[in-house]
């Protein structure tokens, strides 16, 4: 009998999302380049075994799949996913269609769909968060692509999707490269969130010395109010435990160095290109670029002194780094949709804002119970920047003093806190009437002509430089 799916590459994601597809019924084939990688994968999928087909060559794949086939990629993004495209398409019939389910760029992801509009294979991009455990139960998906496609998968991937009180994570948000736009900028957000965290996290460690355990106790804590959040939850859980070779806090001992595979730099790529502000998640960025370069901020710390300081005895409450948070992260989201709905803007997709809020309240790694507050603030008003919406619009004019006091209180302590100060000066900016632009445009005026606007009206008036020592 053939299978219902196929999929390709079984690394840890593959192989889990291939698990997950066999326990919701479906019969899957699958293929990995390497052949025992396959056989030691069904050897061990236990009772869904039967459901599994091993295949050992792409055209025995092909053949063991139902007409009109539909097969996952689970492959490295880039030349991978190019490569196994190539060599799947002259083995594939009319109206079969592949499924991108990695990590890819939105514009590859653009031009894959252009070619298979051109006549190649039917094409679906699918964003997939949730890492191993998501894969294995339940994912958030973003989909991209035709509506037909969708349609024909759309049974398996809400079958396989975390639910949200029954409603599948599964959405189809556009054409083309839609869905991995809106799964770049999903991890963008992750770094931001990542970030705000870890700073706090920071305050506490240097500036009031608390030990691991009792970061932990915090994080657990605030994981049952407004910061409810599968980040906040894991930060609780990896601050609880004890490396087994030295008995100390094992984020004590890992290396403070981090790397990214680049969805967090293309978020802030994008955004440059589309002109839209999303300096939490810029500074995101940032961080784990500087986290880096060890040397040199060892290098830093001999030159400088070492910062940070302890801060004053009772200067910052632990509800002021909850509330701070609170508003470190509204600023952020705020930023994060503002993003979607310019690109939306650009590239025609009509992307599904409130949609967008709906399927990252499940599966993701961004899961939060504030998502579901920004679910229903976009639905009221989807064009609207959500730090206007009524609901975190009174929760920013609370919990922005804390923010304030944490920002201030680090900085004075070299306590480096770049992406919740970043989040304060957007915020601050957003809330000036009569910014600093002004003496921009004179400047620019000055030495390149480039015309000014005049509060009293007009455009393209000039400065009289010349005559009063220009
Ligand atoms: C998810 C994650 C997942 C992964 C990324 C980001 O949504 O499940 O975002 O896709 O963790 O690879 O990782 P980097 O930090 O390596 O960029």
């Amino acid at each position: 009998t053939q299978s219902e799916i196929g999929l390709i590459g079984l690394g840890t994601m593959g192989a889990m999302l291939a698990l997950n597809i066999a326990e919701k019924g479906f019969a899957i084939a699958v293929w990995n380049r390497t052949t025992e990688v396959t056989q030691r994968f069904v050897a061990n999928a236990g009772d869904l075994a039967p459901r599994i087909t091993a295949t050992q060559s792409l055209a025995e794949l092909v053949r063991s799949l139902k007409a009109p086939r539909a097969i996952i990629l689970m492959v490295p993004a880039g030349q991978p996913v190019d490569d196994q495209i190539a060599a799947l398409t002259p083995l594939l019939d009319e109206g079969d269609m592949i499924i991108d389910a990695g990590n890819a760029n939105f514009r590859d992801t653009n031009r894959r769909a252009q070619d298979a509009a051109k006549g190649g294979p039917q094409f679906l991009g699918i964003g997939v968060s949730g890492g191993e455990e998501g894969a294995r139960h339940g994912p958030s998906i973003m989909g991209g692509g035709r509506a037909q496609d969708w349609a024909r998968i759309e049974p398996v991937l809400q079958a396989i999707a975390a639910k949200y009180e029954g409603t599948p994570c599964a959405t189809l948000m556009g054409e083309a490269g839609a869905g991995h736009f809106v799964k770049t900028v999903h991890n963008g957000i992750e770094y931001a969130d990542m970030q705000m965290i870890a700073e706090v996290y920071g305050v506490m460690r240097d500036g009031m010395s608390m030990p691991a355990a009792a970061i932990s106790g915090l994080f657990d804590g605030w994981n049952k109010g407004p910061l409810q959040s599968y980040l906040i939850e894991i930060s609780a859980a990896v601050t609880a435990v004890v490396d087994q070779k030295t008995n100390r806090p094992i984020v004590d001992v890992i290396l403070d160095r981090a790397g990214q595979k680049g969805t967090g730099r293309w978020t802030a790529i994008e955004a440059q290109h589309l002109s839209a502000p999303i300096p939490v998640i810029e500074a995101a960025v940032m961080a784990r670029n500087t986290s880096a370069r060890l040397e040199e901020r060892l290098k830093g710390e001999a030159r400088f002194g070492a910062a940070p300081q302890t801060l004053p005895e009772g200067a910052l409450m632990p509800q002021d780094l909850e509330a701070a948070m609170i508003a470190g992260k509204i600023l952020c989201y705020a930023q994060g949709f503002a993003l979607i709905s310019a690109a939306s803007d650009e590239f025609g997709w009509a992307l599904p804002l409130p949609e967008i809020a709906k399927v990252w309240r499940e599966g993701c790694i961004i899961r939060s119970a504030m998502l579901n507050d920004m679910a229903q603030a976009l639905a009221e008003e989807p064009g609207r920047n959500l730090i206007f919406a009524p609901f975190f619009a009174d929760h920013l004019e609370k919990s922005h003093k804390a923010l304030r006091k944490l920002v201030a209180q680090a900085a004075l302590c070299g306590l480096p806190l770049p992406a919740l100060a970043s989040g304060l000066a957007w915020f601050d900016m957003m809330r000036t009437g009569r910014s600093t632009a002004n003496m921009i445009q004179a400047q620019r005026d000055f030495f390149g002509a480039h015309g000014f606007e005049r509060i009293d009206g007009g455009a393209d008036h000039h400065g009289p430089w010349a005559l009063q020592g220009g």
